[in-house]
């Protein structure tokens, strides 16, 4: 079952997915080498905590941390470990929190020094992906416009693997609603899109093949081909003629623009 929220609960949920937005602003004023993937969870946890809301990753279906975080191959659900971070990585931050019921659950992917130019494109493409799936998250649509939309601009495009295995998905008082929101398929079909829900939708677009295995801890993915991975996530109310982006990269983008650690790309803005 579709839930389709009032414009109060978007407001709602637009509050939950800006805490998000500001964490991973945190997160981006401290990132350079050295930092541990560990100490950025402690810091999402205390920052979420003081903004009155809770980790919800923690303890969901046993996960044991307050965040993802997936450094180069890896592509979604990393455990934050003591490894420290180094000049070249590039490191997804996946972070949901539960705020007055209702749910924020959104990535973004920072590149800590140099990766390189084919990795810097794997982030600027994947990232314009997102916002390709964005626009046909309105009503009259299908889920599969959006779907199609970043297989087309990633793999047709430039021949990324778009992973098969996870998917985006519903967001709400629930962390997974439907309808789920795959990276790939076909205009014109899967669910009919009215105004109402929202969705998390998160490219997960692999430099090499598309093929992904998990890993004994029964979290981590990472790519068979241990060639990088980049995810980016949005929450987003489906509207008339154009989506409501709830969560708001503008606020980690002015942080990961002023830390001299960091590279970054512009992707194409949204038409409005
Ligand atoms: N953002 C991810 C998702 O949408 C993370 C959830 S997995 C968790 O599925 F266990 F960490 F919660
Ligand atoms: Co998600």
């Amino acid at each position: 079952m579709i839930h389709y929220k009032t414009s109060t609960e978007v407001e709602l949920m637009r509050d939950s997915a800006r805490l998000v937005s500001k964490t991973l602003a945190e997160v981006a004023k401290v990132l350079r080498p050295g930092v541990t993937t560990l100490e950025l969870d402690k810091l999402i946890a205390e920052f979420i905590r003081d903004n009155d809301a809770i980790p919800s990753f923690l303890n969901y279906h046993g996960y044991p941390f307050s965040s993802c975080i997936s450094v180069n191959d890896v592509v979604v659900h990393g455990f934050p470990n003591e490894q420290p971070l180094r000049e070249g990585d590039i490191i997804s931050v996946d972070i949901g929190v539960i705020k007055k019921g209702w749910h924020g659950d959104h990535a973004y992917t920072f590149a800590i020094g140099d990766p390189g130019p084919a990795v810097m494109q794997l982030i600027r493409v994947t990232k314009e992906s997102l916002y390709k799936g964005i626009e046909k998250a309105v009503a009259g649509g299908r889920v599969g416009d959006i779907a199609y939309a970043i297989q087309e601009h990633t793999e047709k495009k430039y021949g990324y693997g778009v992973v098969r295995e996870l998917v985006g998905h519903g967001l709400g008082k629930s962390l997974h609603e439907e309808p789920q929101v795959p990276n790939y398929g076909r205009r014109g079909t899967g669910a009919k899109l009215k105004e109402g829900p929202v969705l998390a939708i998160e490219p997960m677009i692999n430099l090499g093949k598309r093929e992904v295995y998990t890993e004994s801890d029964g979290w981590t993915v990472r790519t068979n081909d241990h060639k990088a991975s980049v995810h980016f996530e949005h929450d987003v109310c489906v509207r008339k003629g154009q989506a409501d982006i709830l969560s708001d990269y503008s606020i980690i983008e002015a942080e990961e623009i002023l830390n001299p650690h960091l590279f970054t790309v512009q992707a194409a803005p949204m038409p409005s």
